[in-house]
């Protein structure tokens, strides 16, 4: 009985200083302390963007050492990785996004957070340009703000590689309002007059039908195979069992010019995906190429050249990604993460670079880290270089000889100080790749013991959504995302229309 009674005790503390220290954390992240102003005598980073890159480099950033601004049309960050779920519904798009004030609002010093869209640098004069894009506006809607220090973080365009149709007829899967748009695009293309009910009005014909409940996924890359296996989860978990008349007619096709989906993954896993895609009765295409993307249809050029007008209701491109209009291939820069050619003002990081690394969060995360880290070590650089040149200043208005010595000995060893005064190169450290595959099932190529780990199946599931849940940026954001999972799983999705 004691034994009972020590552990009831010892479970209902627990419990306690557990609700204690989540309300503490939580209470403490709400209200936030005093800021330092902006320090006129400081130097200004202007930082273009607040997705993966910027808001890591905002994450890192003493801003004790600098005056910080941030540019974006956005006023928030956006957790990629789940963007899929959002567009099923199985989250709710608030979940994964944190605005960027909830980051500046906790730095030392005041940040700056504009909603904006950078239109124009000016490398000579070190000015930057922007326009307020929003639905309403003030009576100044566009100006121009100096810098000492510019981080490009604007990230990437969805690429449609001028493919007729594209822009006009299908989804895209890029932004939260492209999921926003997915999701009830996805609830009218079954729940609508203009889909289901057409479907089942009386005399429609078979064909008519199967073109209606027919989804297509352009891209094999992890954005379309995610998207293809959330999209099966939502028919398998919840249409099944509100519309069953239909269910079993509405079919999903992954189209990939590849010969195999998800390149970057080991051929095991790609095996894995494709027998699961199989088993979910996921079509998969491959070596096939959209050509045009119609209202009711896409053109397909076929492995053996052959061109097939495949009727569909619904279109979501995934086919990747191109540089932002002013630079397509992307900014160059060298391994400091510094633009060729500025001069040490202007930095880039993330999708909008081009460099030896792929196109992704882990990589952009690694660079506004690494850059937060670098303008730290500016800072000391910077502090030596006064240093010196006020020890020489001292040292030539010295009138005794021994004060003139004394600081020119001084600035020497500060001197040499600074001749070993080195900024180390941006070095990636991959830490493999996850994605989510439908039917509770995940792949993860890891790097495991100088080798590669390859795991496919429902423990890399809770693997895969135990690394999102602590890879999101706050408490508020896992409590969020961990609800809507428990609460889509207990009650299911949402079929309403709107
Ligand atoms: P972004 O995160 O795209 O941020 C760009 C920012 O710049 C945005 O805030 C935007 O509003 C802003 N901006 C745009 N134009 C301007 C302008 N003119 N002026 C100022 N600001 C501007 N990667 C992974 O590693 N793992 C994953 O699981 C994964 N899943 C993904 C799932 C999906 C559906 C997608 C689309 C991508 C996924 N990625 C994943 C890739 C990852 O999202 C990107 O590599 C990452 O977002 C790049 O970060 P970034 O900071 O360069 O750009
Ligand atoms: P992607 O570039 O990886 O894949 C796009 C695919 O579309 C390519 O395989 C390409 O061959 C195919 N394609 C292009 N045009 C086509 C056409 N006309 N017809 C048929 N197929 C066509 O793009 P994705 O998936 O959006 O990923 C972008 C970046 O984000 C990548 O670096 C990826 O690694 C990263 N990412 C990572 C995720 C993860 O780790 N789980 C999830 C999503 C994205």
């Amino acid at each position: 009985r004691t034994a009972v009674k020590v552990v009831n005790r010892t479970f209902w503390l627990s419990m306690l200083a557990g609700i204690g220290s989540f309300y503490y954390v939580t209470q403490k992240d709400r209200t936030p302390g005093p800021q330092l102003p902006h320090d006129p005598d400081k130097k200004t980073i202007v930082v273009l963007g607040s997705g993966w890159g910027a808001t890591s480099f905002l994450n890192h950033l003493d801003t004790a050492d600098y005056n910080v601004v941030v540019i974006s049309p956005r006023n928030y960050f956006l957790f990629t990785p789940l963007l899929p779920s959002v567009a099923v519904g199985t989250l709710s798009p608030r979940s994964i996004l944190q605005p960027t004030r909830y980051v500046t609002r906790h730095k030392t010093r005041a940040v700056e957070v504009i909603e904006a869209e950078a239109q124009s640098v000016d490398p000579v004069n070190k000015t930057v340009s922007f326009v307020d894009n929003s639905d309403i506006q003030g009576s100044v809607s566009s100006t121009t703000i100096p810098y000492d220090y510019l981080v490009y973080a604007v990230g990437a365009e969805t690429q449609t590689f001028g493919i007729p149709g594209v822009t006009e007829h299908a989804c895209f899967m890029k932004e939260l309002n492209d999921a926003e748009k997915v999701w009830p695009s996805f609830r009218e293309f079954l729940l609508t007059d203009h889909r289901l009910e057409s479907a089942a009005f009386p005399g429609q014909s078979e064909a008519e039908i199967e073109r209606l409940l027919h989804m297509v996924v352009v891209g094999g890359g992890p954005t379309g195979v995610e998207l293809s296996g959330e999209l099966h989860d939502f028919l398998e978990e919840d249409l099944k069992s509100w519309y069953p008349e239909l269910a079993g007619k509405i079919k999903i096709t992954l189209v990939e010019a590849l010969p195999s989906v998800l390149p970057m993954f080991s051929k095991r896993l790609i095996d894995y995906t494709m027998s699961t895609f199989k088993e979910s009765k996921i079509d998969i295409l491959t070596q096939t190429m959209v050509k045009e993307v119609k209202e009711r249809s896409v053109i397909l050029a076929m492995p053996d050249k052959s061109i097939v007008d495949m009727p569909c209701g619904m279109v979501v491109w995934a086919a990747g990604n191109r540089g932002r209009k002013t630079n397509k291939r992307g900014i160059t820069i060298d391994e400091y993460m510094e633009m060729k050619g500025s001069n040490g003002s202007i930095f880039a990081i993330g999708d909008c670079t081009s460099s030896a690394h792929a196109p992704t969060a882990q990589v952009a995360q690694q660079q506004g880290s690494y850059l937060a880290r670098a303008f730290a070590q500016r800072v000391k650089r910077d502090r030596l270089v006064d240093q010196v040149a006020d020890l020489e200043r001292s040292a030539a208005m010295s009138l005794h000889e021994d004060d003139r010595k004394k600081a020119l000995e001084e600035a020497e060893g500060a001197k040499r100080q600074l001749a070993k005064f080195k900024i180390r190169p941006f070095s990636y450290s991959h830490q493999g790749t996850l994605a989510y595959i439908g039917s509770d099932k995940a792949i993860a190529d890891l790097p495991f013991l100088n080798g590669s780990f390859a795991s496919g199946g429902l423990l890399t599931y809770y693997f895969w959504r135990s690394a999102y849940i602590s890879t999101l940026f706050s408490l508020r954001n896992r409590t969020l995302v961990a609800t809507d999972w428990l609460r889509t799983k207990v009650f299911g999705r949402d079929v309403s229309r709107e």
